[in-house]
């Protein structure tokens, strides 16, 4: 098992996944594994299905239900543990929605408009000609509401997502400086190998959910992926001109990428395995028998799970109440903080003070 992140006893941690389309194997390697593997037995920790933060482009309602489902699935599949930790569905839990709000009276319109993210996906958009919805500005702060409402220490998150942490604990830290400590500052913890595994028909570009490109879908493993499509996936995917086998992802992208997955699945160095290589047929060929070996027990549970959805709504359910539970406090007493007169009286629907 690889090292990662703090080891602070009991800390908090918080991170999540949009259900934009099917989760990926970079989704899994950069983030999902190590939630599963390390942050749920360390920490308290909450993994949410962030679908709000999947109305911020178009999308068709009926996909975006079936996708919330298949990626709370696919969590449990992958060996979240309720026992563990809290997953829950974020519109489930008003908290997140509340605080936002909050946290827009504390952000500045131009740093929303700095964000890496916001200016690609808004290009993007443009480009198909469509608008952009003011949702997708302000995306950052929701996902700061997300992590404040918890009090949370730690965000594993992969490499694209730390510049929105970086924002929480801006908006965290001005917010405690105007109104008074309210909020837990987080620091972003990212994976050693694989925080950013790329698009294997492009290894200048992330293996990103929904791609609409066909030549990029070609480049794309995504978990339920049968074992033969993950292998023509691999065995297709762009390498380098050059014979050897180096882990230089300047001058080798495609092999390196291929190196780190590879690494990733068997827990070894990517540099280390460079040196056992003198064919790209050969790292093609064990990085693809690697992927399906990995992906093969997610696949087989996630099969079950979709036969049982009583007991995954069940495990929601109670993830949401959890989390509800976890998130009113600190909420609230950002609301009395920044001077809202408090509901005098009021029964709150969890049936606390
Ligand atoms: P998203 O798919 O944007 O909801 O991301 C969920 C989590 O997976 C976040 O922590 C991302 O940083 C991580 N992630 C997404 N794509 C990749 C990738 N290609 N490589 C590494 N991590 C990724
Ligand atoms: N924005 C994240 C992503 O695209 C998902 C996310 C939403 C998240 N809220 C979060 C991650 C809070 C960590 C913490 O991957």
């Amino acid at each position: 098992m690889a090292a990662y992140g703090s080891q602070a006893p009991r800390a908090r941690i918080f991170s999540g996944v949009k259900p934009t389309g099917h989760l990926t194997l970079g989704n899994y390697l950069g983030a999902v594994r190590r939630w599963v593997e390390v942050d749920q037995h360390q920490a308290d920790a909450l993994f949410c299905v962030v679908d709000l933060h999947a109305m911020t482009v178009s999308y068709e309602p009926a996909r975006l239900r079936r996708l919330s489902r298949q990626a709370a699935q696919l969590l449990l599949a992958a060996g979240l543990d309720p026992a563990l930790c809290t997953v829950y569905v974020q519109s489930h839990v008003d908290e997140h929605a509340r605080l936002s709000y909050l946290l827009e009276c504390t952000a500045a319109d131009g740093e929303m408009r700095r964000m890496i993210q916001y200016k690609e996906k808004a290009a993007r958009e443009r480009a198909k000609g469509g608008s952009v919805r003011l949702s997708l500005l302000t995306y950052p702060v929701l996902m700061a509401a997300d992590i404040l409402a918890f009090d949370t220490d730690e965000v594993p998150v992969g490499d694209d997502q730390a510049q929105h942490v970086e924002l929480a604990r801006d908006l965290a830290q001005r917010f405690n400086q105007r109104y008074g400590r309210v909020f837990t500052v987080p620091r972003v913890t990212r994976p050693s190998v694989a925080a950013r595994v790329m698009n294997l028909q492009d290894p200048a570009s992330k293996m990103g959910k929904s791609d609409d490109a066909p030549e990029a879908r070609a480049g794309i493993v995504h978990l339920l992926d049968e074992p033969d499509a993950v292998r023509r996936k691999v065995m297709r995917a762009v390498t380098d001109s050059g014979a050897e086998v180096t882990y230089d992802r300047e001058a080798q992208p495609g092999v390196a990428n291929l190196l780190e997955i590879l690494a990733a699945c068997t827990g070894r160095k990517p540099a280390e395995l460079a040196g056992e290589y003198t064919s790209y047929g050969q790292l093609k060929r064990d990085t693809a028998e690697a992927v399906v070996e990995t992906l093969r027990p997610v696949r087989e549970r996630h099969a079950e799970l979709s036969a049982d959805p009583a007991y995954v709504e069940g495990v929601l359910a109670r993830g949401a109440e959890r989390a509800r539970g976890m998130a009113r406090p600190r909420v609230d007493a950002a609301y009395d903080a920044a001077g809202l007169l408090p509901a005098f009286g009021a029964v709150s629907p969890s049936g606390g003070s």
